[in-house]
């Protein structure tokens, strides 16, 4: 299949690749980077989550962060809902999408949200069915999607099944999620040529983590099988707290280099990218993982020495 000629990159940086962050980030910080990702052309930014801040307390300021952010005109602004409770917080703030997330497998299902994988769908419905009545968008993200942290293997069958409960709640977009990165180029190939039998081709994002140096190669692997929606974290910040030694999606700089050199259109500016990754990365001393963004750092720096 020939490779799209345009993707949407989403922006996970603010809510992926924060939650996981040990020191609380301030509420400006967060609202600073979220402002810098807006002004370099993101079309969609996950901006936070109304979940329990028992269980994530990074992020137990989703609705000042939501409430402080200056929204670019046509921009998607994201936030996670696990349950009513988090629907209402995202209606309040303004959320132009929600996201449910449950996952392939049951084990990780059990330990990210505390509940079966059908527990979670009974428990979506609602959240599914307020959503359509406000007219606000809904994401489904299928954790777990190229293996478990807990149940190892997981079958092709199971992300499927997930995909077509996520379907049937009526999702707008449904994520791939490789929340460990173990996947390998091959696995992806099978999972989404499984999974476009069930949901639109366009409807359906790759979101990778890049913990075992993977996630660019599943990228090109999911580009030729059409996908054209690709989650990604500027600096390759993140990491899941329910996933133990599972690292940052795949670095948001590094993807646009990749789509940069395919000639594949973002919209994004990759130099502003770069520097909202230097930015936050300074902001909460952790270091930067994106090499493509660490190579235009040195680059830039070494140029404004010698001139
Ligand atoms: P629970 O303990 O089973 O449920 O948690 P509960 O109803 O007993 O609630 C526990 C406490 O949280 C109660 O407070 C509730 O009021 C409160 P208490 O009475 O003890 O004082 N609560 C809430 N507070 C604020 N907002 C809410 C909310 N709901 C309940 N919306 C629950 C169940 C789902 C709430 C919990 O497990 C939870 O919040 N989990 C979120 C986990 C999470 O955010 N994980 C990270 C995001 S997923 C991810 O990173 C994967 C992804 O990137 C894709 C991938 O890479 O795989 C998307
Ligand atoms: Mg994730």
């Amino acid at each position: 299949m020939a490779l799209p000629t345009a993707v949407k990159i989403v922006e996970v940086g603010p809510r992926d690749g924060l939650q996981n962050e040990k020191e609380f980030v301030p509420t400006a910080t967060k609202i600073e980077l979220i402002n810098r990702l807006s002004a370099a052309g993101f079309p969609n930014i996950e901006a936070a989550s109304f979940v329990s801040p028992k269980w994530v307390p990074q992020m137990a300021d989703g609705a000042e962060v939501m409430a402080g952010i200056e929204r670019r005109s046509g921009a998607i602004y994201s936030v996670l809902t696990p349950n009513l409770r988090g629907f209402e917080g995202a209606l309040a703030a303004r959320a132009d999408e929600i996201v449910i997330f449950g996952a392939a497998s049951e084990a990780f299902s059990q330990k990210n949200i505390n509940c079966s994988i059908a527990e979670s769908i009974e428990r979506f419905a609602p959240v599914a069915q307020a959503a359509k009545e406000r007219g606000v968008r809904i994401r489904g993200s299928v954790s777990c999607a190229l293996g478990c942290p807990y149940q190892g293997e997981v079958p092709v069958a199971s992300v499927v099944d997930v995909v077509e409960r996520f379907a049937a709640l009526g999702c707008d977009e449904i994520d791939i999620a490789d929340t460990i990165g173990v996947g390998t180029a091959k696995r992806v190939h099978e999972v989404f040529e499984a999974v476009t039998k069930v949901f639109p081709r366009e409807r359906l994002s790759g979101h990778f983590h890049d913990t075992y140096g993977q996630a660019l190669a599943n990228i090109y692997a999911a580009l030729e099988e059409g996908i054209a929606i690709f989650h990604a974290s500027v600096a390759g910040l993140g990491g899941c707290p329910y996933a133990k030694g599972a690292t940052g999606n795949v670095a948001t700089e590094d993807v646009l280099y990749l789509m940069n050199g395919l000639g594949i259109h973002t919209g994004i500016d990759l130099n502003q990218v770069v520097a909202a990754g230097d930015f936050i990365s300074t902001a909460i001393g952790r270091a930067n993982v994106s090499r493509a963004g660490k190579a235009l750092l040195a680059k830039a720096r070494s140029e404004a020495a010698c001139s």
